[in-house]
């Protein structure tokens, strides 16, 4: 039987959401939630399902299994944490946008509560809901690549928007390090570098828009994230290495193409999107990020089974605060367990 979801805070990440589930089959769409009511209503006219301009009143009058919470807020985070806790609170699933929160506190509350609440917890981390990424994960569980040793990620986007000094690290970067994550485990320890790109008036942007983050993650791999939001708007750039001792991958842009350089021979792997079946753009990381969720949800999985969970969500988010701490003090950080 399908799920009963809602989704709350409908501008363009909200509808994003609900239009997967109106055309998800294990999902059925029954309402959506905005503060502001002409967005409610009119996403509620263009899915097809109730409006609510409140949390309370949505949970009082819908009897849900799930929603997802697509609020943004300061730093692309800050309003998750009410609708999340009170979600949480009535014993809901829920599946929160990226960043879990900006604010470090918030987010240990948000995955303490889940966990007391006995319900599952996702974040939208979509980068690594895609074909090749699987592809690379098997090969590093499968040995391919031997004993790892380094990773090395770069993302770089154009975001002219100005939020704080750290708008950068803590809205963009949960993905990269998510990635990072996905391959290497948790990381350890981290030492970072920060910039503030001129502006074309004159003087500087107020966030450091470009990044450098070196890590050690506790399984002894070291690498490096690079990350901006300074790039050509045409030429965005995701890419991932990671190296062992039995040879290396490169994933390119999130789902274009992955290749395997063995240590040893010449002959190379190369996996690319499909122009006949394969992801559409980077649109389609929602539709089978959501997926997942819902299947995992329909499943009954464990809850530590749960992929891109608010546990791994807040991982990264700690690992972001520990670069920020670095960048202020110029020291190597420990970071914090996510627990
Ligand atoms: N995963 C991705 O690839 C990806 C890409 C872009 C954005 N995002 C994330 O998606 C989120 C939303 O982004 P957006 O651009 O749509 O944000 P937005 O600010 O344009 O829209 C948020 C909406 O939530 C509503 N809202 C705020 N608090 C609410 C509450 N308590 N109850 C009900 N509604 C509430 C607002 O009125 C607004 O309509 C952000 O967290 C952002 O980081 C994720």
């Amino acid at each position: 039987m399908a799920l009963r979801v809602a989704v709350i805070g409908v501008r363009a990440i909200g509808n994003t959401h609900a239009e997967v589930y109106q055309t998800d089959d294990l999902a059925e769409l029954v309402a959506v939630c905005d503060i502001v009511p002409e967005r409610a209503d009119s996403a509620a006219a263009r899915w097809d399902c109730r409006a609510y301009y409140s949390v309370e009143d949505l949970l009082r009058n819908e009897d849900l299994d799930a929603v997802s919470v697509t609020t943004g807020g300061f730093e692309n985070g800050s309003w998750h944490y009410e609708p999340v806790m009170e979600c949480l609170a009535a014993r809901k699933h829920v599946l929160c946008e990226k960043p879990i929160s900006n604010n470090i506190q918030h987010a240990r509350e948000m995955v303490r509560a889940a966990r007391e609440a006995g319900v599952y917890f996702g974040i939208n981390l979509n980068h690594r809901f895609v074909p090749p990424a699987a592809k690379a994960k098997q090969w590093v569980q499968e040995g391919r690549l031997g004993h790892l040793l380094l990773t090395n990620m770069t993302m770089w986007i154009d975001n002219p928007n100005e939020t704080s000094p750290w708008f950068h690290l803590r809205a963009l970067h949960p993905h990269s390090l998510d990635i990072m994550r996905y391959y290497c485990g948790d990381v350890k320890r981290v030492q970072a570098f920060a910039n503030r790109a001129p502006k074309p008036d004159g003087g500087q942007r107020v966030c450091f828009s470009n990044a450098q983050v070196n890590l050690e993650f506790a399984n002894g791999v070291v690498g490096h994230l690079t990350g901006s939001y300074d790039a050509a708007p045409r030429h965005n750039l995701e890419r991932c290495e990671v190296m062992g001792t039995e040879g290396r991958f490169i994933l390119d842009n999130c789902y274009e193409e992955l290749t395997f350089y063995p240590r040893r021979g010449e002959e190379l792997t190369v996996i690319r999107n499909s122009i006949m079946g394969g992801l559409s753009g980077f649109g389609a990381t929602f539709r089978t990020r959501i997926h997942r969720w819902l299947e995992q949800v329909t499943a009954g999985v464990p809850r530590e089974q749960i992929e891109a969970s608010g546990e791994d969500g807040l991982a990264v988010q700690e690992a972001i605060e520990a670069a920020i701490r670095s960048i202020e003090g110029g020291t190597v950080e420990e970071v914090p367990a996510a627990v």
